[in-house]
């Protein structure tokens, strides 16, 4: 029988509402933050075994309907040549961000730049998507992704997260070699996404969380076909293929056209919108990461009205608008897997 989860992201009748959550393994949880005082988040990002742990971890924990592959976008970017780091985290916000010291900034930098071939760059990744597998033993669908290539733009060019406005500009001031930059980030992805799946990922995601950022004529020209490129190649892989962004609700009815099965919503639409607008898709989403920190009441309420809303129609994942906080209270997060697990509509 087909799990909830894929039946959902082909909008085909399941018996209840599947349930992840982006970043559900992370610093919120005790058990991630043990295995994080061992090894710096390259080296988890880098061990097979720790990648199939900290995967099936939160499965275990809370029980969710699909496990995500414990990676990041940037994984493969020393392997195009360029210098990633993760600093440790500011006292207190424990948020370790990326930093990288040779960014992307004239045409040279970006013709410099390698298509990294994952069987030979990468390979803790392919083995940790058969790790992975092995340990679900086929209990929930594995979710592989790549980041988008504005969103892997915006770190590389910008050497950090340091906001958008040196890509910005980048495209106005040199269209080509911008487009050069993406050519490079699209193929990257691409070679990234399809070597997952051939090691075992069975949907695929992709995290393009800043493309709210760009006016509608510059994604037109400079995002949206190089993202229908990737959602091709998922598809011609025989797996699903799920989009994520945020600020964008403005743009669903077009998004929607750009071969995804599954579009990933924020908070900033109501889910009852987003699913009338874009029906020839599944929609996953769009709880507020924020109502996890509490009261526990309130978000186990908010999840319930949300389901209510989303409707009785296939096609719904119930998710987050973006991923899990620190300091999440876990009690907060098996609340609202449960409460998803035992809805029934009124
Ligand atoms: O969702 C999951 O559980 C899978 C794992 C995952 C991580 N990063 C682990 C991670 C995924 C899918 C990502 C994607 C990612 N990475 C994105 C897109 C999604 C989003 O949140 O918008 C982005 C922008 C990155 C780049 C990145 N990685 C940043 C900006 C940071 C630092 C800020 C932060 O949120 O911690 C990271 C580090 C990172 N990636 C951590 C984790 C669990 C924290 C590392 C640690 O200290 O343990």
């Amino acid at each position: 029988m087909t799990h909830p989860f894929l039946a959902a992201c082909r909008r085909e009748p399941a018996d209840r509402v599947p349930v992840w959550m982006m970043r559900q393994a992370g610093r919120y949880q005790p058990s991630y933050r043990a295995v994080r005082e061992k090894v710096s988040f390259l080296e988890l990002c880098r061990s097979p075994e720790l990648i199939a742990q900290v995967t099936v971890a939160p499965i275990d924990e809370f029980g969710f309907d699909a496990a995500i592959l414990f990676s990041d976008i940037l994984v493969h970017l020393p392997a195009m040549g360029l210098d990633l780091s993760f600093e440790k985290g500011e006292k207190g916000r424990g948020d370790g961000g990326p930093r990288i010291s040779n960014p992307v900034r004239t045409r040279a930098d970006v013709d410099a730049l390698r298509i990294p071939e994952p069987g030979r760059d990468l390979p803790y990744v392919l083995d940790g998507v058969r790790a992975t597998r092995r340990a679900l033993g086929g209990r929930v669908p594995l979710i592989g992704f790549v980041g988008g290539p504005f969103t892997v733009a915006s770190y590389a060019v910008e050497g950090g997260s340091q906001g958008f406005t040196r890509l910005k500009t980048l495209l106005w001031t040199d269209p080509a070699a911008a487009h050069a930059l993406f050519e490079k980030l699209t193929r990257a992805a691409i070679v990234q996404i399809e070597a997952q799946i051939a090691a075992g990922a069975e949907a695929a995601q992709i995290f393009e969380s800043w493309l709210g950022e760009l006016a509608r004529e510059d994604l037109e020209e400079f995002s949206f076909p190089y993202l229908a490129r990737v959602a091709e190649a998922v598809r011609r892989s025989g797996v699903p293929a799920i989009f994520f962004s945020t600020g964008t609700a403005c743009h669903l009815e077009r998004l929607a056209t750009l071969g995804y099965d599954v579009l990933s919503v924020d908070w900033r639409v109501p889910i009852a919108d987003a699913r009338a607008r874009a029906p020839g898709v599944a929609i996953q989403g769009n709880y507020d990461s924020t109502l996890l920190l509490g009261p526990r009441e309130n978000a186990v309420a908010r999840a319930r009205s949300m389901l209510q809303a989303a409707g009785p129609r296939p096609g719904y994942i119930f998710n987050l608008g973006h991923g899990i906080q620190v300091g999440t209270p876990t009690e907060n997060v098996k609340a609202v897997v449960d409460a998803v697990h035992a809805f029934r509509r009124e």
